[in-house]
């Protein structure tokens, strides 16, 4: 395949995933052909998609070749892609000083560090990518398989509820909306809050990083906080151990929301620490009877007090979901998007596209992704070279951008020496215009420069999930134009009536009532549009 003295095209293998009830597959076949178009060979173990619903067929039928067996496939792949941590069993399959690309968990599996270490393995640990990097977002399987995840608790709440979603009116009468409570509103609780609300149900949520509270907002959901001053980001986009007196505030009001609602869905984590106890058994016992509880932070203790790991149970008449698969429970979806993340990966590690993986260890990504590198354990990173904009605030960071744009010259060196040259120009383009325009002309000019400063100012200071209510407003505002056919319908001046005039009037009639249409009915759809954020 290659010219010259080029490395041969290496081989990626894709084995059977061998943990019970995985039913994930590392690569599905529309990716393989992708692989395949980088240069690289692509192997799957024969039946490593079928949980997944992907045939040997259409992996064949993509360009892939069938190994019948996990030791032939192992023995047969440069490098290894696989969804869960590999087995004592599987490590020894490998070859030696083979790469290994799939979810590790450095932190929690040092004896597997170890054994894949003593194999001269390179391994890539997909759960070490550097998050908060832009360009390492597209092989973010963390933030994939949360999205899933969320979804997916949702759907297993909707099986557990005995009753809709969305409220209805039906011959049989009135079925009120289901109430949803999600506690913690990172990237699983987000798809949560937008699933639910898509659903037509009440969605809450809480979460101890204030500035997620738009993103709550913006998916359908009404953000609650809880009654005490303390900021929760503990970095990188991350939630820090909160103080006593916040967990007692915080367990206050969600005591009052198990009362009021029917599901609730936790997804409350802190990197490297017990899941935070947020639901107690009181706080179950007060729940309606047929209420669900979904615990997504089962895995690594729990948010409920009475959750059982990978069980679903039913306690004080609530059912409480601890599954702990809930990406593999949404198979075809969480495989599809994983083998994408591991594509992009590969795409960086082959810029060549000669079927060659380089591991480049100047790379901040691979860097953060790479725990052992030809036996030598990498792992951890050294922190990221240039610190990244922390994760926080997303929404509110372009809009402080702006502020500075407004010119005070406070900002930093260079965009205010750029600012001053702006500022300059457009001195002087407006003494120039002051000095020849005509007077006319000014007058016209005044008025349109005010309102390119209001509308600029009223765009940059609404929080974009309003953008849209915003804009149906102003374009209720602009029937303002009304006034102009007002005038115009007042009665002739005695002695002057003739046709011309009466034309006008009806003309003028007529936008009347075309603008009260457009006035009255964006009002109205303003208020419905804003009435959806209220709920
Ligand atoms: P996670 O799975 O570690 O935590 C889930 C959520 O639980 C977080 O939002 C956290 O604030 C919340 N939480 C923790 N303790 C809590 C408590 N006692 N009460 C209520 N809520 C609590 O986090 P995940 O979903 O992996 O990511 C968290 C955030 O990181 C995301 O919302 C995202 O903004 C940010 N992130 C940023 C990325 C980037 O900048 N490229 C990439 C991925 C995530």
């Amino acid at each position: 395949m290659q010219t010259g003295t080029a490395a041969p095209a290496q081989r990626i293998g894709v084995p059977r995933e061998t943990f019970p009830g995985e039913k994930r597959v590392a690569t599905v076949p529309e990716v393989v052909e992708k692989l395949i178009k980088l240069g690289f060979k692509v192997a799957v173990e024969s039946g490593a998609g079928e949980a997944a619903n992907f045939s040997d067929e259409a992996y064949r039928a993509a360009g892939a070749e069938i190994i019948q067996g996990a030791a032939a496939l192992w023995a047969a792949s440069d490098i290894v892609f696989k969804v869960r941590p590999p087995s004592a069993d599987e490590v020894k399959l490998m070859r030696e000083g083979g790469a290994l690309i799939g979810f590790v968990w450095p932190a929690q599996n040092p004896e597997l560090m170890q054994q894949l270490a003593a194999r001269k393995a390179t391994v890539l640990a997909i759960d070490a990518l550097p998050r908060t990097l832009s360009r390492a977002q597209k092989m973010d399987a963390l933030t994939s398989m949360a999205g899933v995840s969320g979804y997916r608790a949702v759907i297993e709440a909707a099986n557990a509820f005995g009753r809709f979603f969305n409220g209805q009116i039906t011959a049989a009468g009135k079925v009120p909306p289901a109430k949803v409570f999600v506690a913690g509103a990172g990237v699983a609780g987000l798809s949560a809050i937008g699933t639910a609300a898509n659903l037509g149900a009440i969605v809450r949520a809480n979460d101890t990083r204030a500035e997620v509270a738009d993103q709550v907002v913006s998916l359908g959901g009404e953000f609650v906080k809880v009654d005490y001053e303390e900021e929760g980001s503990g970095g990188g986009g991350y939630a820090k151990v909160m103080s006593e007196g916040f967990q007692a505030a915080q367990r206050a009001m969600y005591a009052q929301q198990a009362k009021e609602v029917d599901i609730i869905i936790t997804t409350a984590l802190i990197p490297g620490k017990p899941a935070p106890k947020l639901i107690t058994a009181d706080m179950v016992k007060s729940m309606k009877p047929g209420s669900v509880i979904v615990d997504m932070a089962a895995e690594q203790g729990g948010n409920c007090e009475l959750t059982e790991p990978g069980q679903a149970v039913v306690k004080h008449g609530v059912t409480i979901v601890g599954y702990t698969d809930l990406a593999s429970r949404l198979a075809k979806q969480s495989s599809t998007l994983y083998a994408t993340n591991l594509f992009r990966l590969s795409e960086e590690l082959c810029k060549a596209k000669d079927g060659v993986a380089n591991v480049n260890m100047e790379d901040d990504a691979i860097r953060g992704l790479t725990v052992i590198k030809d036996g030598t354990v990498t792992w951890p990173a050294p922190p990221l070279k240039q610190a990244p904009a922390p994760a926080p605030k997303p929404a509110a960071a372009p809009a402080a951008e702006k502020k500075g744009g407004h010119g005070h010259g406070s900002s930093a060196p260079l965009p205010a020496k750029t600012l001053a040259i702006i500022f300059a120009v457009a001195a002087l383009a407006f003494w120039f215009i002051g000095a020849y325009a005509p007077a006319a002309f000014l007058g016209h000019f005044t008025v349109f420069v005010l309102a390119c400063f209001i509308g600029y100012m009223v765009v940059w200071n609404v929080t974009p999930a309003l953008h849209t209510p915003l804009m149906s407003v102003t374009n209720a505002i602009s029937s303002i134009i009304a006034i102009g056919a007002l005038v115009q319908i007042a009665p002739p001046e005695a002695g002057t009536a003739g046709r011309p005039d009466e034309l006008i009037r009806w003309l003028a009639f007529a936008g009347i009532v075309l603008t009260a249409i457009n006035m009255f009915g964006g009002f109205a759809v303003t208020r419905r549009m804003l009435a959806m954020f209220r709920k």
